[in-house]
């Protein structure tokens, strides 16, 4: 539910020329490029205080800010995209405010009012509407995220920070289908970890067993249970889902699952259209059981920056299981159709899921 009291003004200050004009929309990478401006809100004295769009660029910051030293720090990430006929549409912002108050409050930071979390991107991405880039996998990616200011040494939770939101025109993050690794030996999230949370140190801990991997060719790891290595999480910064037998089997959420809005949306859809779908937990020696004998029919990543990725194989303590080839997979690739299109203003939202702006 989003509260309706009337909401603090949010100052603008532009910026003197803008860098549209040299922008090129043709060559784009993800994260690379930043529109002209930011979102910016200050806590302080138990307020949010100081709303703002201001230009982007650089923070001034003490070197003693304590994000820096203890992660107090927590972040979210959103698309907007061009409809035919140039309306703006973010697709599920409510559910990133509410992730990121889910987040804050694992972290021990103050949660950021939902109303003005919409009420500060939607103005944002009014201002930067020209950024969003036209075109199948382009968008306009959005970065909200919290993080602790107080200068001062010692652990304990801050009692000042900063929220702001990046916009950043982006391709495709993926261009071709991935092969991933099951990790058997490093743990993104433990049970009664900080897992569920977006929290920035989880990504930090996965950076080194994923480079591992990629030296090895996998594009991404699937993360497993951090207590005994034997059930299947996440892959890499996606949910993960496998058709066995016509079913759609995805990991049911624990405190160790980022819970996605990709999955979810994906989840509704599917049960919408009437396949069966099974939350729940999934060992990898029932995958490798269920491949084996010709009941794995597919495997895909599901999150904000690829919407749905397929994995081309899996591989598990040295073997190698190649899924089958990508026109035979029915059921990921009418989802990843769906979901790309609805984003895009190209399906009737019949779910409601589309903020215009
Ligand atoms: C660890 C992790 N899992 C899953 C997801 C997918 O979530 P969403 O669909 O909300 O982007 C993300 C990306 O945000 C992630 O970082």
């Amino acid at each position: 539910m989003i509260e309706t009291q009337t909401l603090p003004d949010i100052r603008i200050d532009t910026v003197v020329e803008s860098r549209l004009p040299s922008f090129d929309p043709n060559h784009l990478k993800f994260g690379r490029q930043f529109t002209d401006h930011m979102f910016s809100a200050e806590y302080r004295d138990g307020q949010w205080t100081n709303l703002r769009i201001m230009p982007y660029g650089p923070l001034k910051m003490s070197p003693a800010t304590s994000a820096l030293h203890y992660g107090q720090s927590i972040f979210e990430g959103l698309k907007a995209h061009k409809a035919p006929d140039g309306t703006p549409l973010i697709f599920r912002p409510e559910e990133n405010a509410r992730r990121l108050n889910a987040s804050a409050v694992r972290m021990k930071m103050p949660k950021f009012p939902e109303a003005l979390f919409l009420k500060g991107l939607t103005k944002l991405v009014q201002l930067e509407k020209g950024w969003i880039p036209q075109g199948e996998d382009y968008s306009l990616y959005l970065r909200p995220f919290m993080f602790a200011t107080d200068e001062f040494l010692g652990v304990k939770p801050s009692e000042t920070y900063r929220f702001l939101i990046l916009a950043s025109p982006a391709g495709s993050y993926y261009t071709k289908p991935v092969r991933v690794k099951v990790e058997t030996h490093y743990t993104r999230a433990a049970s009664g970890g900080t897992g569920s949370a977006k929290a920035a140190g989880n990504y930090a801990g996965s950076l080194y067993p994923a480079a591992l991997g990629q030296q090895d060719g996998f594009d991404q790891l699937i993360w497993t249970d951090g207590q005994e290595h034997k059930y299947i999480e996440e892959s890499g910064t996606m949910n993960i889902a496998f058709i066995i037998d016509g079913t759609l089997v995805t990991p049911a959420l624990t405190d160790s699952i980022l819970p996605g809005v990709t999955r979810k949306s994906v989840l509704k859809i599917a049960r919408q259209w009437g396949l069966p779908v099974e939350e729940r937990k999934i060992s990898v020696a029932e995958l490798v059981d269920a491949y084996k004998s010709g009941r794995l029919q597919d495997a895909f990543g599901l999150g904000t920056a690829a919407t749905l990725i397929q994995i081309e194989s899996i591989t598990y303590n040295g073997e190698e299981f190649v899924l089958p080839e990508l026109p035979s997979r029915e059921i990921s690739n009418r989802l990843a159709n769906y979901l790309r299109r609805l984003k895009r203003g190209l399906e009737e939202d019949t779910f409601n899921w589309l903020l215009r702006i």
